[in-house]
């Protein structure tokens, strides 16, 4: 099993699968929710002096296909019973959509959610009207119609809509689905609110010990105001703003589909314990991790992508310094084999791991005709004309054979993009030309303070598994 604090690049179908049964506490997760779109970081140059660059984050977008047949015959031969029942039910009448496809795709993961909660546990599965119902229908099916406690509704506080071109009510909330492992056993802690102006006026009247109280109820009997903790939370959540409106706030990672950390607390204060252990198997850039971490919880996360794993390794950084040396990260290159092997089977998740984990720069969203860079990095200057200003790394990384000629075109790209370092990331060492090539590019000094490094810098990937950076001033700090 794996330890606290393990973040796991990968498809978490696979990786529930290894996973003992009975060994998570509470599940807390915001899959993809059939939104028909890829979903891409705006990657914004706040200096104004680049055009803004997407990256592909994820694809919501589904279709029938294999692997869809693979799971739906899973979900018939291998779970069977109400489950295998109701998937059937929902293919006869959907038939063989892009929204059956999303189906069979959460029903068997939900299937190995199930299997592993605690029977004290809980889920809490994150979604929106697209899909919520039939996800519902399911989740009756895997956990027992017994088993749901309440579907809450996220008021996302949406601004006021005037501009809208959508015929009909503006789209206002999403949809948390609760379920309990066992209604006899689960855990729960309430939850309370500060009790509204209006009721704390009922308590009119004060005793002889300064306490406020009422007793205009029948019978008369006194009841104390500090005797009430407060407003048990209700399923409908208000005041929690959704980053699509609350735009100017420092916990904006870029990472799309974000949600606000504010959101998550109260899942995992009301169903886990203090020392519990919480898994996000869709953990995106880790909201519910840093959710858990902050009340003391144990967590493990999961994502397809590098870059969201890059992007929970940069809010540990943020958040929680201190741990950083802590997070266990699995299902990326583990050493200088591994590393050569994901470059020789997957070039691009090779460049997209290089990039953001190892360099731990932007990476470029265009993965072909990217004008030779990769990814990039800001770094402060310190001010200049009463400015703060910025200098610019770029990266490109070849996993494969590269030429004296590359080299060249990547000196180009540096001064086209007016670049003051480049790192040439490789996973073969460089000729001697090469370096004397790379050496054309002079030495770079950074105005503020004491540091010089070579302008270009051939970087082999073997130097990181020996602890060996490439040599680049202090960066911005940003989570991407
Ligand atoms: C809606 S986002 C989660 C956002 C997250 N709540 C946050 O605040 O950042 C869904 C995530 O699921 C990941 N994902 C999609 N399919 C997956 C799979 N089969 N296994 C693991 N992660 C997956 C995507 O890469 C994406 O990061």
């Amino acid at each position: 099993m794996h330890q606290n604090r393990t973040l796991i690049r990968g498809d978490n179908l696979t990786e529930m699968r290894n996973f003992p049964d009975e060994c998570v506490d509470l599940i807390a997760t915001d899959p993809p929710f059939n939104s028909k779109r890829d979903y891409f970081i705006l990657y914004h140059d706040e200096h104004g002096q680049e055009p803004d660059v997407l990256v592909k984050a994820f694809a919501d977008t589904w279709k029938w296909g294999n692997a869809a047949e693979e799971a739906y015959r899973e979900l018939q031969i291998e779970v069977g019973g109400q489950v295998g029942d109701t998937i059937e039910g929902l293919r006869k009448f959907l038939n063989e959509t892009p929204m059956m496809a999303y189906l069979v795709m959460m029903a068997i993961r939900l299937v190995e959610m199930h299997r592993i909660l605690n029977p004290t546990g809980s889920l809490y599965l994150h979604c929106d009207p697209t899909a919520s119902h039939y996800l519902k229908i399911i989740l009756d099916s895997v956990f027992g119609v017994d088993n749901f406690r309440r579907e809450i509704i996220w008021n996302l506080e949406t601004a006021s809509g005037y501009k809208s071109k959508v015929k009909g009510f503006i789209r206002g909330h999403d949809v948390i689905l609760y379920y309990v492992k066992d209604f006899d056993k689960f855990v729960f802690n309430k939850i309370y609110q500060p009790h509204k102006p209006e009721y704390i006026k009922r308590f009119k009247k004060v005793d002889e010990h300064g306490r406020h109280y009422r007793d205009d109820r029948p019978g008369g009997r006194r009841q104390y105001l500090d005797e009430t903790p407060g407003v048990a939370l209700t399923d409908v959540w208000s005041g929690i703003m959704s980053f699509q409106q609350n735009t100017n706030t420092d916990e904006i990672t870029g990472y799309p589909t974000q949600k606000p950390i504010e959101l998550y607390e109260p899942i995992i204060e009301a169903s886990s314990d203090t020392g519990g252990l919480v898994l996000d198997p869709f953990c995106g850039c880790g909201t519910t991790l840093m959710a858990a971490e902050s009340l003391d919880r144990q967590w493990i996360g999961i994502d397809l992508t590098y870059l969201a794993t890059g992007a929970v390794k940069l809010q540990i950084e943020k958040y929680f310094p201190q741990l950083l040396n802590q997070i266990k990260i699995t299902g990326t290159p583990e050493n200088e084999q591994q590393a050569l092997e994901l470059a020789r089977t997957n070039p691009f998740n090779f460049e997209e791991w290089a990039v953001t984990h190892v360099l731990k720069f932007k990476a470029n969203a265009k993965k072909v005709a990217d004008g030779g860079i990769d990814g990039t990095m800001k770094f402060p200057l310190g001010k200049i004309q009463g400015k703060q200003a910025f200098g610019t790394a770029i990266a490109q990384v070849k996993g494969g054979s590269y030429t004296l000629g590359h080299i060249r075109d990547f000196r180009t790209a540096m001064q086209d993009a007016k670049a003051d370092i480049g790192v040439f990331l490789v996973t073969k060492p460089p000729s001697q030309k090469m370096l004397a090539e790379a050496a054309k590019a002079k030495t770079y000094e950074h105005p503020s303070y004491e540091f010089t490094a070579p302008c270009l810098q051939i970087y082999q990937i073997q130097d990181y598994y020996n602890g060996i950076l490439p040599k680049l001033p202090h960066a911005e700090k940003s989570v991407l």
